[in-house]
C-alpha cells in the first residue's frame, strides 16, 4: 500500500506552528498528505503553512486553538468532520520548569491538559475513525525526559511518561485494526523552545563536558528538527511492517535508555537531577 493510501489523504499535526511540528508537517506534505495544523500562534502557523505549500502541492488547514481547552475534542472533531484523516501526530507539549512546590496551579493544570488529557481524548476521537477505515497511524511524541523522574522537570517528565505508555498500549490494541500507534521518544532537539531555553544558560562545551562527567549522563548536542522528523517518517515509511510500541529519535538515546534500565534507579534519577539543577539554577 502506498504511504498516502495508508496514512492519507489528510494528517493532523497537533502543535505545528514551528520547530519539530513544522518539520513533521513538511515530511507529511512531501509524501503528498494534506494537513491540518494546530497551534495557538495563528500568524506563525499560517506562515509555516505557506512555506510548506510553496514546496508541496497539498491542502493545508490551520486551526488556531489552545490544546488545553476543555472542549478541544469537539473543536478539532468539527474542524475535521469533512476530512478523511489517516494520521495524527500529537507533538504539542506544555513544559513547566522549576521546583515542584513553587510551580503554579495553572502551570500544573496546563501540563496535564496538553500532555495527558487532550492526547488521550483526541487519540480516541481520531482512533475510532482510523479503526473504522482499517488503516492509519497515531504518533505520540514523548521524550527521553519520560525515562526517569527529573528534578526541575517533575510534572513534564511524568506527563511524557504517560504519553510513552499510552502510545505503547495503543500499539497493541490498534494493530487489531491495522492502525499503527506508537510513542516517539525524542531526545534534545534544536527547536525554538529548546534554543530559547538554552540561550538563557551559558552552555559552553566545557560546562557540558564537566556536567556529563559529574552526572554520568551524556549531554549530546541537540539534533536538528529536520533529522528528528525524518527519522519518525522513516519509521512510518515501513507502512506497518516492523513498527514497534516505541521508537527513538536517535540510536544514542535508545542506547542510553537501555543502559539506564539496568542501573539502580536512585543513581539514574540523581544523576539527571544533578545535571538539571546545575543548568537551571
Ligand atoms: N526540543 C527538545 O529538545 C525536546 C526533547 C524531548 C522531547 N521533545 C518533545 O518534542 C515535542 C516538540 O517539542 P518543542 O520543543 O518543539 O515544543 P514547543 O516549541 O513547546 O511546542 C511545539 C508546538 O506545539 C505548539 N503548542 C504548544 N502548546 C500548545 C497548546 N497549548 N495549544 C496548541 N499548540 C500548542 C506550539 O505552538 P504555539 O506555541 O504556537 O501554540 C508549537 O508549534 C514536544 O512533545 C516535546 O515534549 C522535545
Amino acid at each position: 500500500m502506498a504511504f498516502a493510501d495508508r496514512y492519507g489523504p489528510c494528517a493532523i499535526i497537533a502543535g505545528a506552528s514551528t520547530g519539530l511540528g513544522a518539520a513533521f508537517a513538511e515530511e507529511a506534505a512531501a509524501r503528498g498528505l494534506d494537513l491540518v495544523l494546530i497551534a495557538r500562534r495563528g500568524e506563525l502557523m499560517r506562515s509555516t503553512a505557506d512555506a510548506i505549500r510553496s514546496r508541496h502541492p497539498v491542502e493545508i488547514h490551520c486551526l488556531e486553538v489552545d490544546l488545553a481547552r476543555p472542549d478541544i475534542v469537539r473543536v478539532v472533531g468539527e474542524a475535521v468532520s469533512d476530512l478523511d484523516v489517516g494520521l495524527l501526530v500529537y507533538n504539542a507539549a506544555a513544559e513547566p520548569q522549576g521546583r515542584f512546590l513553587t510551580t503554579s496551579t495553572d502551570d500544573l493544570l496546563a501540563n496535564i491538559a496538553v500532555n495527558v488529557t487532550t492526547p488521550t481524548l483526541l487519540v480516541r476521537e481520531i482512533g475510532v475513525r482510523l479503526a473504522a477505515r482499517g488503516r492509519g497511524g497515531v504518533v505520540l511524541v514523548s521524550s527521553t525526559g519520560a525515562l526517569q523522574g527529573t528534578k526541575i522537570f517533575v510534572p513534564y517528565g511524568a506527563s511524557k511518561a504517560y504519553e510513552l505508555i499510552l502510545g505503547e498500549g495503543l500499539w497493541d490494541e490498534f494493530r487489531e485494526h491495522d492502525v499503527d500507534a506508537f510513542a516517539y521518544v525524542v531526545g534534545a532537539t534544536a527547536t525554538p523552545t529548546y534554543l530559547h531555553n538554552a540561550s538563557k544558560l551559558d552552555l559552553t562545551p566545557e560546562l557540558l563536558e564537566s556536567l556529563a562527567r559529574d552526572s554520568g549522563q551524556a549531554t549530546n548536542a541537540p539534533r536538528s528538527c529536520e533529522e528528528v522528523a525524518a527519522n519518525l517518517f522513516a519509521v512510518l515509511d515501513r507502512e506497518g511492517k516492523g513498527i514497534g510500541p516505541r521508537h527513538y529519535s536517535h540510536p544514542d538515546d535508545e542506547a542510553r535508555a537501555l543502559s539506564d534500565a539496568i542501573r539502580p534507579r536512585a543513581e539514574v534519577v540523581s544523576a539527571m537531577g544533578r545535571m538539571t539543577s546545575a543548568l537551571w539554577r
